[in-house]
């Protein structure tokens, strides 16, 4: 099973989810876009609010209903991709309960319009492929948004904190700017060995918007691979 293929299966399981009458929070990126075709596709009565311009453009596109969380504060449900997905065990990976779905999220751009949809959601089930899951979170850099004028502030802390930070330029040459207009910096690193800590940390440098590392606010993750879809819950 190809990557594309597997995030077209948890897109059409996440969809399955959705109910008539739900308010639903659309997450970006290419796992979420496929899974907004397959909901689109279900034509049911629901009421969306999008985590990215694009997204919402798209749904919009498609004939869903598209609201902002001024009208719809509080959702039942908010379904996004992520970066990476760290999975501790409670009874077990193998028994699907886990106690701990930590995610990097950001590689879109959107990690803060993410954050806060997610934040208004009963439930976020997070859709992914295998290749996504990793034992240690930071492989994939981190995403830390970042207010402009404070970017030359804001890159020597997260650099003493053992991140080497990189300015996300766009495809076209320039520097890329978020949907709320402020810069990414790509935070490399060996590893987050204490996700808690390192988030607190980030948190606390000023200028700092929002940081990519979504620890503990994922209910379920529908994971795509060989063996079709996996659920975990938290
Ligand atoms: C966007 C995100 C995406 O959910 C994340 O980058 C995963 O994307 P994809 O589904 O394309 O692999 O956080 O900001």
């Amino acid at each position: 099973m190809t990557q594309d293929e597997a995030k077209r299966l948890v897109g059409r399981r996440a969809a399955e989810l959705v109910e008539d009458g739900m308010i639903v929070g659309l997450g970006t990126g290419t796992t979420a876009t496929l899974f907004i075709h397959e909901l689109a596709a279900r034509k049911l009565k629901i009421r969306c609010v999008a985590s990215s311009d694009a997204s919402h453009d798209l749904a919009a596109r498609l004939g869903m209903r598209m609201e902002s969380l001024k009208e719809l504060p509080e959702l039942d449900l908010y379904i996004d991709g992520a970066d990476e997905v760290c999975l501790s065990a409670g009874g077990g990976i193998g028994t699907g309960i886990v106690v701990g779905l930590d995610l990097i999220k950001g590689g879109g751009g959107a990690l803060l319009r993410e954050k806060i949809v997610a934040s208004a959601a009963k439930e976020f089930v997070v859709v992914a492929d295998s290749t996504k899951l990793v034992p240690v979170l930071g492989k994939f850099p981190l995403p830390v948004e970042v207010i402009k004028m404070a970017l030359p502030l804001v890159e020597p802390k997260l650099a003493a904190l053992g991140f080497t930070p990189k300015l996300r330029m766009s495809k076209d040459g320039g520097i890329y700017l978020t949907d709320e207009g402020n810069y990414i910096l790509d935070c490399w690193s060996t590893g987050i060995a204490e996700p808690e800590s390192t988030a607190a940390e980030i948190r606390s440098i000023v200028g700092v918007v929002e940081h990519g590392l979504f620890l503990g606010m994922a209910t379920m993750a529908l994971v795509g691979g060989e063996d079709g879809v996996r659920e975990f819950r938290a």
